[in-house]
């Protein structure tokens, strides 16, 4: 029990690490949370910060997912699934400690902790948010989509329980996190990215 807590706690607080925050105000003297959607995420640090901060945070964001997850993997430590330990640090990038509990929308840190799970069902989530974005131009819409058919491939297809319960958890946190995105979406207003199909054609 005491290791599971230190687990834990350390994927808390590397979750709840802001690259895209920290990585706007100090690398580009700019406040991601008063710029674009106002969000420290992926995308937003692509829409307001450019093309290569938005790659960086991109990448640290999924790598805190991988750490955490991997960290007990690494150490050897089988008591608890490894997705029950990266759950945290998805927790931690949506309530950050280091942001007065906020933080971002869930998007690149579960990434992160797939990939470190099972890098094959990370290729099928990585397929289905590239065609969604692709027929939509929404980030957001591209997300909700992947995280609900990635739980119910998890569960009907794979069979893995503990990815679906991930999944669930997830899902949950996530559509939270994007609340406001949700009511744009029904307004027709929310913002598009440079990434559709009626982009290219
Ligand atoms: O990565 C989060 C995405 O789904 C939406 O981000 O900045 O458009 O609210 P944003």
């Amino acid at each position: 029990v005491f290791k599971t807590i230190i687990f834990i706690i350390l994927a808390y607080l590397i979750g709840s690490m802001m690259s895209g925050y920290w990585i706007g105000k100090y690398l580009y003297h700019k406040d991601i949370l008063d710029l674009g959607s106002g969000n420290v995420g992926t995308t937003n640090a692509f829409r307001t910060l450019g093309v290569a901060p938005g790659i960086l945070v991109m990448f640290l964001d999924i790598l805190k997912g991988v750490v955490a997850t991997l960290l007990p993997v690494f150490f050897g430590f089988t008591a608890i699934n490894p997705l029950f330990i990266g759950i945290f640090a998805v927790l931690g990038h949506c309530f950050s400690i280091f942001m007065h509990f906020h933080g971002g929308k869930a998007v690149a840190t579960s990434a992160g902790v797939i990939l470190g799970y099972n890098w094959q069902f990370f290729l099928f989530c990585l397929a289905v948010i590239l065609i969604t974005l692709l027929l939509t131009s929404m980030m957001s819409v591209a997300s909700i989509t992947t995280f609900v058919l990635g739980t119910l491939y998890a569960f009907f297809f794979l069979g893995d329980y503990f990815l679906s319960i991930f999944g669930i958890i997830s899902t949950i946190v996530m559509l939270y996190a994007h609340r406001e995105n949700l009511k744009r979406i029904r307004k027709g207003t929310e913002s598009k990215i440079p990434f559709g199909l009626n982009y290219w054609f």
